[in-house]
């Protein structure tokens, strides 16, 4: 590790000196100033690590030159020494940001114990911030559509706010991510971001879920559960896939969010809970409460902002960046050189559907990053899928061929015979892999369950 560097700031020659001794003996490089002008100006010269500054001096005083120094530079910890009787000016001097106060005469205990604290403290912010920025290129979201900025817009807009949010859209646009930068930009960032699948829960189990049980509430309630709703009090909910509720569940949630106070199952006692709300679906609610399957007062409720993220086929400004910042990602995830990508790859990445959205491209990338061997990414690289969407789309699916389709009569059936034959030339395409092949045509593992159990699909066992 380089030596710290300490710019000593003292009129008294006397000071300096002593303090040269006894910070060189400990291994710091010294640097030393007898007026503040000096000071101010190798500050900025010699970026020292931390400034022992003294407060009573003739010219610029120490309290200007603090304040000066935080203008210029507010990561740079400083240190106050005061003489005897001037301690309410080194507590001003610490009001106005100095790390710490040392009073005259100090022993060199005394200053050397200050020094490292100040500059561990300066070690692990910097380190923090480092985190810090790791984390939000992590969360970053990439994308400069006017559709994007639109979203990005509105999350702004939402964030600081209490209101509850309802966040619509596919399967892998991104609406997670927009639920946690929400969060991450509220007055809640502190507090938790409690999430809950409603789809990925049983429907006999939601409830205690949300809300918990007590002990013995029901059978095989052997411990009492605290339920998401309580764990999030004073932070966020994330109600993801929202469109999944049952009925029942949708009036207990209803329930919370207008009076803000939940019941534990198997409890008559009330709980107030400060919790904000944001939900997402995938699903089309107005077309859900038409068919009667969502309350209508719960969306109100839920839609006090709502925000839509388009798919990735109406924004396809955005693919090349996503792309490429990808690429970059997974580089650095795999320990190899970041990868160039040809202008015929990106060009056929721009064109290809993404019907999983975000989700499949930087699933796509983070293939494309481990199966080239090479340091460019070109057209041949790219599944076959993409590079030719129309051919092995339509080679797997067999569509129903005009006289079948005379032979069905409605379009409902003729749709219908459409996705089964789709499904079928997909979950072959992917080994009868079922999580592999909802994600690659977009769709929740749920849903494609459901369609498997509608259109009586079983895996042919003859391959
Ligand atoms: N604008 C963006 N920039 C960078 N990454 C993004 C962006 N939008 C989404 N992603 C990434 O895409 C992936 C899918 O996003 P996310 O899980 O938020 O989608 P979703 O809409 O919640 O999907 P689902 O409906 O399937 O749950 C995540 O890895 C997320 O980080
Ligand atoms: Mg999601």
């Amino acid at each position: 590790m380089p030596k710290s560097r300490i710019l000593v700031i003292d009129d008294e020659a006397a000071i300096r000196d002593s303090l040269r001794m006894t910070l060189e003996y400990e291994g710091y490089e010294f640097v030393g100033a007898a007026t503040g002008q000096e000071g101010l100006a190798l500050a900025e010269r010699e970026a020292p690590d931390l400034v022992l500054l003294d407060v009573k001096m003739p010219g610029m005083d120490g309290l200007e030159v603090l304040e000066r120094l935080r203008h210029t530079n507010d990561a740079l910890p400083v240190v106050v020494i005061s003489g005897h009787g001037t301690i309410s000016t080194a507590v001003e001097a610490t009001k106005k940001g100095a790390f710490d106060f040392i009073e005259k005469p100090f022993a060199s205990e005394r200053v050397l114990t200050t020094l490292r604290n100040a500059l561990d403290t300066r070690h692990l912010r910097d380190e923090n911030r480092t985190l810090k920025k790791a984390v939000e290129v992590r969360h970053q979201m990439i994308g400069e559509s006017r559709a994007l900025e639109q979203v990005t817009a509105a999350v702004s807009r939402a964030a600081p706010t209490n209101a509850t949010v309802l966040i619509s859209g596919e399967s892998g646009v991104g609406k997670e991510l927009v639920a946690r930068t929400i969060h991450r930009n509220s007055q809640r960032s502190r507090e938790r971001f409690v999430q809950v699948n409603c789809a990925a829960i049983p429907e006999e189990l939601i409830e205690s879920e949300l809300f918990g049980h007590e002990k013995g509430s029901f059978t095989g309630a052997t411990e009492k559960q605290v339920g998401k709703f309580e764990q999030a009090d004073r932070g966020t909910i994330f109600l993801d896939e929202v469109g999944d509720m049952s009925p029942k569940t949708q009036a207990k949630v209803l329930r919370v969010l207008q009076e803000g106070e939940v019941e534990r199952l198997g409890s008559a006692r009330t709980i107030k809970v400060d919790v904000r709300v944001i939900a997402a679906t995938n699903k089309n609610l107005e077309e859900e409460i038409e068919k009667g399957t969502f309350r209508e007062d719960l969306y109100f409720r839920l839609a006090v902002i709502p925000i839509h993220v388009p798919p990735l086929r109406e924004r396809p400004e955005d693919i090349p960046l996503l792309v490429r910042h990808y690429v970059e990602f997974f580089s650095r995830e795999n320990n190899t050189r970041p990868k160039r990508i040809t202008q015929a790859a990106l060009d056929a990445l721009q064109r290809y559907r993404w019907k999983g959205n975000i989700r499949e491209l930087r699933n796509t990338v983070e293939r494309m990053i481990i199966m080239t061997g090479g340091e460019t990414i070109d057209l041949p690289d790219l599944p076959e899928s993409v590079r030719s969407p129309t051919a092995a789309g339509l080679a797997s699916t067999k569509l129903p061929t005009d006289s079948e389709g005379a032979k069905l009569g409605t379009l409902r059936e003729f749709k219908e015979n459409a996705e089964r034959a789709f499904l079928v030339g997909k979950l072959r395409e992917n080994g009868w892999n079922i999580s592999k092949t909802a994600e690659v045509i977009g769709t929740p593992r749920s849903n494609l369950y459901k369609k498997l159990e509608q259109y009586q699909i079983a895996q042919e066992t003859d391959g």
